[in-house]
């Protein structure tokens, strides 16, 4: 479903600024894999996922999504079968339209049908079902302004507008980062929901080792550039912090954060 064949990436390249952020990767991950993504601060986590949706050129390498070889496509094009959530909350939505705006131009994505023609009733009762699915009371709400949403309500929206056409892959770059605890809870089993009962092919970033080990059937970890470990099956089953610790411990001398422990 998604395979990276020898990918690196270099920023600054020939300068004394050079950092290789990725090494001659190879990842491939099986359609309906939901793979969750660990490793320190700087350890090229952002860069993958920039990567596979084309918003860092690659040194070498090449990208297949499905099929397509995407290795070259533009960054929008891949748009159209990639979604998409960051940290920020402020980032997947546009604040001066409403609940029913923002999910009618998501809903278009992909379709020759533009906004302008304006949301069908039938569209509406779709948005209205979808909300209602979140359970966090966006159904009735739909005709205010998305700028008014706090940050948990507006990140779950997102992740409903990233997945309401069913992309063929969903990015999720530590996306509960940035909520207090109880709301990332939420939103991580919204998340985990929206996955499941879609079966979309996910890699979701998390700076939370205990996260990346209770959801999902895959673990990635990386460490300076490198593919630390891709752990599955049985030997993800019977891992825990104390082993993932030591896989750093043997490895590049990466420090893992508190931060990333609990
Ligand atoms: N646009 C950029 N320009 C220069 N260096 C970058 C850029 N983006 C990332 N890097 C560097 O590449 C490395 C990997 O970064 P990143 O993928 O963001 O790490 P992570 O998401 O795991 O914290 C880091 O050393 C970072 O400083
Ligand atoms: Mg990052």
């Amino acid at each position: 479903m998604l395979k990276l064949q020898n990918v690196s990436v270099t920023f600054n390249a020939n300068t004394v600024n050079e950092r290789k952020a990725l090494k001659n990767i190879n990842l491939e991950l099986e359609n309906g894999d939901f793979v969750t993504v660990i490793g320190s601060n700087g350890s090229g986590k952002s860069t993958l996922m920039n990567a596979v949706c084309g918003s860092c050129n690659i040194d070498s390498g090449q990208i297949f999504v499905g099929d397509r070889n995407v290795t070259y496509a533009k960054e929008h094009k891949r748009a159209r079968y990639i979604g998409r959530l960051f940290q920020d909350p402020l980032k997947g939505t546009a604040p001066n339209m409403t609940i029913e705006e923002n999910l009618g131009l998501a809903y278009s994505r992909g379709k020759k049908r533009s906004l302008s023609i304006g949301i069908s009733k039938k569209d509406l009762k779709l948005f209205r079902e979808k909300l209602a699915e979140l359970d966090i009371g966006l159904e009735d709400r739909m005709k205010i302004p998305v700028g008014l949403l706090s940050g948990g309500q507006r990140q779950a929206l997102t992740l409903l507008m990233a997945t309401i056409v069913t992309p063929q892959l969903l990015l999720l770059d530590e996306h509960t980062a940035a909520l207090d605890p109880v709301t990332a809870d939420k939103v991580m089993s919204i998340t985990k929901k929206i996955v499941s009962e879609n079966s979309i092919t996910t890699l979701m970033i998390t700076h939370n080792v205990s996260n990346a080990l209770e959801y999902g059937n895959k673990t990635l970890v990386l460490s300076q550039g490198n593919i630390l470990a891709y752990i599955e099956g049985e030997e993800r089953n019977n891992m825990s912090l104390s082993k993932i610790m030591e896989l750093y411990a043997d490895s590049s001398g990466d420090i893992i954060t508190d931060k990333m422990l609990f």
